[in-house]
């Protein structure tokens, strides 16, 4: 359609990658759509996905612009939104993050949060015994993990569901947060983009000053999420060189004790920040260097990234648990094959519980979270076979519905059925992207996954998960820029047979 290319099909069905998918049944492997008059190009052939995420990455390292997203480098960039070897210098100061030993540290950080988590549910099941809301509980733990695994900071969202950091953190990706005029005309117009994002950048000033100023301003005026998260990450910094500067003296009750000096994401990035004399100038990709604007870019990044998958991850896993009740059974039984009374659950164990792991992953391949992020912008010409020639600036996105239900890459078994044993089966690479695939995939995959594996292992080992209601189980979905859904009701049973 003129101006708005494909835009009103999204409207009309209010899930872009639903939309995407019966595309893709109705035209192909290969096809394109335009969003305004941005042309889109989608593919789900796994050979030709290889190409681009793989074999040829360094023709397709970057992602597209969101619409309002800033990269101007002055301003830093974080790693997600980083391009070339910007991008390359980042991923590798944080990839050591979540390497094995870093996360055979955290281990106990994370099994203490879940325990404040047990005690919660304990709490729920008294008050509301025809069933609660599971994800609020996983959303406030999970905020909890990340700024105390990432952050070193020892916080208690549990018991804090207004802590300002966690509700903004939510707004972020509340629906009503996205239906900005300027989102739209970035949208359809892209090339004006550095006047949206002045009059953007604006708009929030003139808030934030007017809910200062204001009489009940901040009552009336609503502040930008984002804008907020970032100007607040200056807490962070402060508190890690607080605790830098104590030279783990540690005298700092905020800050966790069992955790060295270079164990958490901040210290990882603060040194490489410290390094670094001059704020805002360009790096070599070879430089383990942060500006001081990347370091904070990066902090919100990974506040608001690290929290709101992972709770929807067990959102979703917990929905199969209380509706594949025999799926639930196997499982718990599995687990308590593993760990007898005297066993303590550590890293290397949940690593060893393969049939978990598969329960997760077939999880996510039923329910992904985050399709839209996972595209590729081209960088420089090149002839594919099967595509034929690709621009620079070409934006290719996968369709990860498509891929995830394609019976040729995961058969016999219907797609559609929960079959985690599908998983023993060697697939093609690109059949699961979950976390997106190649060099550029989920840099914060093992944390989520060593997360999500303790919660499940604690709530098998104490509870059976029953659906609140027998009627009714779908689940009702929201997509934005993840596909979550609007709450998970469930009822817990206290184990009685171990
Ligand atoms: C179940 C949980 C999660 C899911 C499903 C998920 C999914 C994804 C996906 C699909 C991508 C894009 C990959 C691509 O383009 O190929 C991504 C990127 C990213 N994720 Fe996650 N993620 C999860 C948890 C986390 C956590 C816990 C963190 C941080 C601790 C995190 C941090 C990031 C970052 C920083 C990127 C950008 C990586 C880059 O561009 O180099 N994610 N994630």
């Amino acid at each position: 359609m003129f101006l708005l290319g494909n835009l009103p099909d999204f409207v009309r069905t209010k899930r872009i990658s639903i939309c995407i998918q019966n595309w893709t049944n109705q035209f192909g492997h290969i096809y394109g759509y335009f969003e305004g008059h941005t042309p889109i190009l989608v593919v789900s052939n796994p050979d030709i996905l290889h190409e681009i995420f793989i074999k040829y990455f360094s023709k397709f390292h970057s992602r597209r612009q969101f619409p309002l997203e800033d990269r101007r480098t002055t301003k830093g960039v974080h790693l997600f939104s980083a391009t070339g070897d910007q991008w390359r210098r980042q991923r590798a100061i944080i990839n050591p993050t979540f390497s094995t030993l870093k996360m055979k540290r955290m281990f106990p950080i994370i099994d203490d949060c879940i325990t404040t988590f047990l005690i919660k549910l304990e709490e729920c099941m008294k008050t509301s015994s025809e069933g609660f809301d599971i994800y609020k509980l996983y959303k406030r733990l999970t905020m909890d993990l990340i700024w105390r695994c990432c952050f070193g900071i020892k916080t208690d969202m549990q018991n804090d569901p207004n802590n300002p950091y966690l509700k903004r953190s939510q707004e972020v990706f509340a629906r009503e947060n996205c239906a900005y005029l300027a989102t739209l005309l970035g949208i359809l117009i892209p090339e004006l983009q550095p006047i949206w994002l002045t009059s953007h950048c604006w708009i929030n000033y003139i808030r934030a000053r007017l809910r200062r100023l204001l009489p009940m301003g901040e009552k009336l005026i609503e502040d930008d999420p984002n804008e907020w998260l970032k100007d607040n990450v200056g807490y962070f910094i402060k508190k890690a060189q607080i605790h830098q500067n104590n030279n783990n003296n540690n005298n700092n009750n905020d800050y966790n004790t069992n955790i060295t000096k270079s164990a958490d994401l901040i210290h990882i990035m603060l040194d490489a920040t410290e390094k670094s004399s001059i704020d805002n100038k360009q790096h070599d990709h070879t430089e383990r260097i942060l500006s001081l604007n990347e370091l904070k870019q990066n902090i919100y990044l990974f506040m608001v990234a690290g929290y709101e998958t992972t709770s929807t991850a067990l959102a979703y896993v917990t929905h199969i648990l209380a509706t594949h009740l025999d799926e639930q059974k196997k499982l718990q039984n599995y687990i308590d094959s593993f760990l007898n009374v005297d066993s303590i659950l550590d890293y290397d164990i949940i690593n060893k519980m393969e049939y978990l792991d598969w329960f997760i992953r077939e999880t996510l391949r039923m329910y992904p979270i985050t399709p839209i992020i996972i595209n590729r912008e081209c960088s420089e010409q090149i002839d594919l076979p099967g595509l034929g020639r690709i621009l620079p600036g070409t934006k290719i996105t996968l369709d990860m519905y498509s891929l995830h239900y394609n019976n040729d890459l995961w058969g016999p078994v219907d797609t559609k059925k929960f079959y985690p044993e599908r998983f023993a089966t060697k697939r093609h690479p690109m059949a699961w992207v979950a976390f997106g695939v190649g060099p550029r995939n989920c840099v914060g995959m093992r944390f989520a996954l060593a997360e999500i594996k303790i919660v499940i292992i604690r709530l098998l080992q104490n509870y059976t998960v029953l659906p609140a209601s027998m009627d009714d189980n779908n689940l009702d979905l929201v997509e934005l820029v993840t596909i979550s859904p609007k709450q998970v009701s469930i009822r817990l049973e206290q184990r009685t047979d171990k």
